[in-house]
């Protein structure tokens, strides 16, 4: 049998981090197949039988390993002339197990998203990778939108984790939360409190399920309900909040105009430092796909006669590539923007 490497080797490693992200099956072959130079090799059909399948809790994730072992057995026996053979009990194990195992109701997968930290960016923490377990839904036609994972949070954290001195010591406050990922990255980078918001009470729930996880249970980093449409200044401004972030939050129209009116109502929250007279206004960091070009046109309209500035920041604050596995993510998708 040939020999399994650990994840010392970047390719491998990326492999294994796109497994626990639960990258799609053709993400993860072409991986795969980068990984071995063409077709799958018996090394590395056994790294992903040993160390991704089999070392997985797989009480969570039987579908999506049972189409990665169908997929990987499809593609070694297709281009391969070794085909494990553990592959195949593994596959008939999990089929078998699927029967037996209830699954949750709601449909929530958990995935494990993995941050390649390089050293010397991050003083705080001597970890090279950060990894953050979240529960996410597939399910988007039916209002679950809150608890999927979309880019725009990817880059945001991928923003927070490159730049960490503009977040360490620092109140953050985020509007339409939904799963919660930026408020770990936030809290990995040291920002002194981070207020997480939603105005959707199930992606709340799964939101604090998500903190739990990841052992943010603390004062320091909290779950409020918001919705934009009842939001009120004294209670958006009594956090002291330094600044605001937001991740693929601009899309309903209807929205807009809240949502504008809370960007308005928590960038007039000024800390004061030391003397009074040295106040420092907050900024909002808001990342965002452009879908449809009116709606987002209709927020700049908004926002300018609300007074608030927005600069396109994208191309000078480029955030580093922390998910280079990720083959799902479209990077260049996202724009970012500072608004003061
Ligand atoms: C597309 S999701 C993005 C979630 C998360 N920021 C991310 O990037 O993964 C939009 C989020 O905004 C929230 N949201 C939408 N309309 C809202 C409103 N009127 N008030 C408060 N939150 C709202 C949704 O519940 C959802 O969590």
């Amino acid at each position: 049998m040939a020999v399994v490497s650990d994840t010392k080797t970047p390719n491998l490693r990326c492999l294994k981090a796109a497994f626990l992200a639960m990258e799609p099956s053709n993400c993860l072959i072409s991986l795969a197949r980068r990984t071995s130079g063409g077709s799958l090799t018996e090394e590395v059909q056994n790294f992903i039988l040993e160390l991704c399948v089999n070392s997985s809790d797989i009480s969570c994730n039987l579908s999506y390993m049972m189409n990665i072992l169908k997929k990987v057995i499809v593609e070694a026996e297709s281009t391969c002339e070794v085909v494990v053979e553990g592959l195949y009990e593994q596959f008939a194990k999990i089929a078998l197990l699927q029967v037996y195992v209830l699954r949750r109701e709601e449909n929530r997968i958990l995935k494990k998203i993995s941050f390649f930290l390089p050293s010397g960016i991050d003083d705080r923490s001597s970890q090279r990778n950060l990894v953050v377990s979240l529960y996410c839904s597939l399910n988007l036609l039916e209002g679950d939108t809150g608890c999927a994972l979309w880019p725009s949070c990817l880059f945001l954290s991928e923003f927070i984790l490159s730049y960490p001195k503009l977040f360490s010591d620092k109140v953050c406050f985020e509007v339409g939360s939904g799963v919660g990922l930026v408020g770990v990255a936030l809290a990995h980078v040291g920002a002194s409190k981070v207020i997480l918001t939603d105005g959707d009470g199930s992606t709340l729930e799964n939101m604090k399920c998500n903190l739990e996880l990841n052992h943010l249970r603390s004062g320091k980093v909290q779950s409020r309900y918001l919705p934009w449409e009842f939001a009120a200044e004294s209670e958006l401004l009594k956090y002291e909040h330094d600044c605001v972030l937001g991740a693929d939050i601009i899309y309903d129209p209807k929205c807009v105009p809240h949502l504008i009116e809370v960007l308005r109502m928590l960038l007039k929250s000024k800390r004061t430092f030391i003397l009074p007279e040295e106040k420092e206004a907050s900024v909002a960091y808001l990342a965002t796909v452009i879908r449809n070009k009116e709606t987002f046109n209709y927020f700049l309209r908004a926002a300018e006669e609300a007074h608030l500035s927005v600069m396109d920041i994208t191309q000078d604050w480029q955030p580093l590539n922390l998910l280079p596995y990720m083959l799902s993510y479209d990077r260049t998708s996202v724009c970012l923007y500072r608004i003061s």
